[in-house]
């Protein structure tokens, strides 16, 4: 299997330093590497310029990508420029879709998550419209993020919202999001019910409340790891996945991460998915046990 991995931008032949210990990782665990340079395929958007002299093949070789998060567009393109060379990525661009970016996810897991509506960009994001969309909250807390990342670190500022039928603070904090996202919004906006969620303590950095959170990382079907998503913030046990089978069963992809937050009441709910090739790696998850797992997971 070949592991399509971000370069280094000043050194296009070495992984980006970031992905340098999974580089060195999947190698141990069987995986060829390549190299992609990231800044041709997203600034210059030239995906095939991105692959450099990845050598064509005459038989299709199946690849998977692990590097830095790609709008679907940019993935579509790095899909057909590989395929182009005789490389088939493992997830379609429908499936990279399907759990990066949350409306897409939404339908597949719309009864294990907090209630959620969003705003395309299209369809204008003015003040009379983001109320319109809250209303069914009523005067509940919400939370704003856009269709893939919230400012979870400004938390007070631009990612929390005590009252959906508070007009100014409504205003105040998803201004201060789109401030915050500038060019970088992906979608447009999404607004979710807030859920008391067990936590521990706060980011002593940026004050979020650090929630008691588990990412899995699934792998057709079958999760190759389940971490805390925070150091220290873990639970009394870990979430089990047996009750999310159906759900897990359900999502169009065959390679994602499922993060599921304690609710105050002891449920588990799920707050996000996310595309396995961009997510990042829970902590105390060990690169070599993620790679082996994962090469396992590919030979079935
Ligand atoms: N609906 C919610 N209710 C309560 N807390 C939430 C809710 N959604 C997210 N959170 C908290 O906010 C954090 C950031 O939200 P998330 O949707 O995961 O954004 P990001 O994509 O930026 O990680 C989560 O890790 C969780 O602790
Ligand atoms: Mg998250």
């Amino acid at each position: 299997m070949i592991l399509i991995i971000c370069a280094d931008p000043l050194n296009p032949r070495q992984p980006d330093s970031a992905f340098a210990a999974e580089a060195e990782a999947a190698t141990r665990a069987g995986f060829t590497l390549a190299l992609l340079t990231y800044e041709r395929l997203v600034h210059d958007q030239d995906a095939a310029g991105a692959l450099g002299r990845l050598p064509p093949r005459a038989t299709p070789e199946a690849c998977l990508y692990r590097g830095w998060m790609l709008r679907v567009d940019r993935y579509t393109a790095l899909y057909d420029a590989l395929a182009a060379r005789g490389y088939q990525l493992l997830q379609t661009p429908a499936a990279y879709r399907s759990c990066h970016e949350l409306p897409a996810a939404y339908p597949s897991i719309r009864d294990h998550t907090p209630a959620t509506v969003w705003l395309p960009r299209e369809a204008g994001l003015g003040l009379e419209q983001i109320m319109a969309a809250l209303r069914p909250f009523g005067a509940q807390p919400v939370l704003v993020k856009d269709y893939v990342k919230s400012r979870k670190h400004e938390w007070a500022e631009a990612c929390f919202i005590p009252s959906a039928a508070d007009r100014d603070a409504v205003a105040r904090v998803t201004g201060r999001f789109l401030e915050l996202q500038g060019d970088e919004l992906q979608g447009g906006l999404v607004f979710r019910a807030f859920e008391p969620l067990r936590t521990a303590g706060t980011h002593p950095q940026s004050g979020m409340p650090l929630a008691i959170e588990y990412r899995a990382v699934i792998f057709d079907r079958r999760p190759l790891c389940v971490a805390p998503y925070w150091e220290g913030a873990i639970a009394a046990a870990p979430p089990d996945l047996a009750p999310f089978a159906d759900v897990i069963a359900g999502i169009p992809s065959r390679f994602f991460t499922l993060d599921l937050a304690q609710r105050a009441d002891g449920r588990w709910r799920i707050i996000e998915l996310g595309d396995g090739q961009v997510a990042g790696l829970p902590p105390g998850v060990g690169v070599d046990t993620f790679y082996v797992a994962l090469s396992r997971g590919i030979s079935g």
